[in-house]
């Protein structure tokens, strides 16, 4: 042991990976599947898992074992030399090939059926931007930004679609991830079993703030998905003028926020997200901030700042300017 102090560092260091496994809150562990896509996929993976195990520790063992048994020794002539051996050639490649096979029937299985069309699906239109998630329902015209609705029990099938990098779209305990490519469509369906809060996450680095494009997934009771849907319909009111929200109402078309948002009745904006109902959303900014009246009010004072790369620019707002947008997003339920 020359450097004992390393073998000490390399080992509380193992240790602590280890132990990130014991964590008890892993919202977005994908061996707790929720639903029987994650199901279908998480048993191929404990299948293949087994057989890899097996192999590694067999290996390992030899190894070990070989390299203890045939240790250099003073008093100990060299081993005899053995150069090709048929019999053991032969089986090194027909074992693995054949396990290889076993692992192939039930991976390909998978992948065909995770690709079938669901039946009767809820429709959810999935676009990547830089760095938030913006859903549209075409059967329902409702567009909204980084938390999805959605029945439980019922197939919901996500069509993905890109417009500027590469993202990647992954509720974990629902589902596989899948890239979102700019020119490209794809699919991917999925279901929850029962209702739920599910996170989820860009999975493709795609700029400065990756790691801040999250996004959540409430599968809902019919009836709660129903009232969801009709609130998001809802055009909102404007308010009073004179009042603090009022003046934010103004504000919005003076201070440009318009032009990049929508909110319905006022604003037809597609560069940042639809904020005709932001209010009824648990976080935004890419799912990254909370939404309480302090955090936007940090929000619109510096949106790069405390969100590197955002393509919301920093519009110099006065206190009292952001207090009144505050005021005027809190009536955007
Ligand atoms: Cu979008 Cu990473």
């Amino acid at each position: 042991m020359r450097n004992p102090r390393r073998i000490w560092y390399a080992l509380v260091a193992g240790i602590g990976l280890l132990a990130v496994a014991c964590a008890k809150h892993a919202p977005q562990t994908t061996l707790k599947p929720e639903g029987p896509v994650g199901r279908k996929i998480d048993s191929l993976f404990t299948f293949t898992f087994w057989i890899a195990a097996a192999v590694f520790v067999l290996v390992e063992f030899g190894v070990v074992y070989l390299v203890w048994r045939y240790r250099h020794r003073d008093d100990r002539p060299e081993p005899a030399q053995v150069h090709g051996n048929t019999r053991l050639e032969m089986t090194w490649t027909a074992v693995p090939a054949l396990l290889l096979l076993i692992v192939a029937v039930p991976t390909f299985r998978t992948i065909f059926e995770l690709a079938k069309t669901p039946k009767d699906p809820i429709r959810v239109t999935v676009t990547g931007h830089q760095f938030w998630w913006e859903y549209n329902y075409p059967d329902y015209g409702v567009t909204t930004a980084n938390e999805v609705h959605f029945p439980a029990g019922r197939n919901v099938e996500f069509t993905l679609k890109g417009v500027d990098v590469i993202h990647s779209f992954w509720i974990p305990r629902l589902s596989g991830k899948h890239d979102v490519e700019p020119g490209r469509v794809s699919r991917i369906s999925m279901k929850a079993d029962k209702p739920g809060v599910f996170l989820g996450q860009c999975v493709e680095f795609c700029g400065l703030s990756h790691a801040n494009m999250r996004l959540r997934a409430f599968a809902q009771t019919p009836a709660d998905f129903d009232a969801w849907v009709a609130a998001q319909k809802a055009v909102p009111g404007q308010p009073p003028t004179g009042t603090p929200a009022g003046d934010g109402f103004a504000l919005f078309s003076v201070k440009g926020c318009s032009g990049c948002h929508t909110v319905a009745g006022v604003s037809t904006g597609t560069v940042g997200p639809n904020l005709s109902h932001v209010y009824s959303r648990t976080a935004f900014a890419g799912d990254t901030f909370d939404m309480t009246p302090d955090n936007l009010r940090m929000w619109l004072h510096d949106p790069p700042g405390v969100k590197p790369g955002s393509k919301m620019p920093n519009l110099g707002l006065s206190s009292t300017e952001i207090t009144n947008l505050v005021a005027y997003l809190q009536t955007l339920k």
